[in-house]
């Protein structure tokens, strides 16, 4: 028995993920799932968290998945060690689970000249401290600012990424980390919905300062994944269909899915 890569969100910032993973891999199906019922998980609570993406990722192994990936920052910091260590033993032994974390974290430090790299994410990654911790790992000489842009999810889900409304809140978060730490020469957008923001982003971003995406990073890693788990690769369908759930409206969902992937698609509703 084959079956689909689950790819997980709290709403829509995975397909900006998932996106590049099917340029990368296109030959895999893919179930996509957003929980835009409980959406943004941004400021939410440890248990919460764990609660709703191990909820989202059971569904997704009830679906048929053999793999998981959690493409959403939040979800990754704050209940993807949890899930790799104390459920998937005791509900899916031979599932997995991954994180979109590690992958950038991994390469990372490859790119900075000054040793100082940010890193803009929600609330809760902020807090759970996992970039500085899993980059410490890979580098432990680089230097890492964090800063939470609550505003910024909010902004995005609202599709008013390119209005003039959204300048303040684009500005006002990265006047700070750059007044905070100016040497920073390397920034992360460390949320799956940031990427909307890239234009605004780089109209008020100093030059000389890379902005860095999540979505090649994760597909490239993912490729590589696979290439070493030969066991899980087996076990994957190839039929390239893509399929789109969410919690919430279905209608609603698929207004905003040409902004973050790149086409309108067709999405059912998932009672959890
Ligand atoms: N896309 C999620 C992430 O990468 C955050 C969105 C949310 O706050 O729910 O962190």
């Amino acid at each position: 028995m084959t079956g689909p890569i689950g790819v997980f969100d709290s709403g829509y910032g995975g397909l900006t993920v998932l996106k590049e993973i099917i340029a990368e891999l296109p030959q895999y199906d893919y179930i996509y799932l957003g929980d835009n019922a409980r959406a943004p998980y941004g400021n939410r609570g440890f248990d919460t968290i764990h609660a709703y993406t191990l909820e989202c990722v059971q569904h997704l192994f009830q679906m048929g998945c053999p793999l998981v990936v959690v493409a959403c920052n939040t979800a990754s910091a704050k209940a993807l060690r949890t899930i790799q260590q104390k459920d998937l033993p005791l509900i899916s032994p031979d599932r997995r689970v991954l994180g979109v974390i590690r992958p950038t974290t991994e390469m990372v430090g490859t790119l900075t000249q000054t040793g100082e790299v940010g890193i803009l994410a929600t609330q809760g990654t902020v807090t759970s401290e996992s970039y500085p911790i899993e980059i410490r790992k890979f580098f432990p000489h680089v230097k890492v600012h964090q800063l939470a842009c609550p505003m910024w999810v909010p902004l995005i889900e609202n599709n008013e990424a390119d209005s003039d409304g959204a300048d303040y809140f684009v500005k006002k978060y990265l006047d700070q980390i750059l007044t905070d730490a100016p040497n920073i020469d390397t920034l992360v957008l460390g949320c799956t919905h940031y990427p909307i923001l890239t234009k605004k982003i780089k109209q008020f971003l100093p030059g000389g300062i890379t902005l860095l995406s999540q979505g090649k990073i994760v597909a490239h890693s993912l490729k590589d994944y696979l290439h070493r788990h030969p066991e899980m690769e087996t076990q994957l369908s190839k039929n390239g269909v893509q399929k789109f759930y969410t919690t919430d409206d279905p209608q609603i969902f698929e207004k905003l899915t040409n902004i973050f992937f790149g086409a309108t698609v067709k999405t059912e509703k998932i009672n959890l």
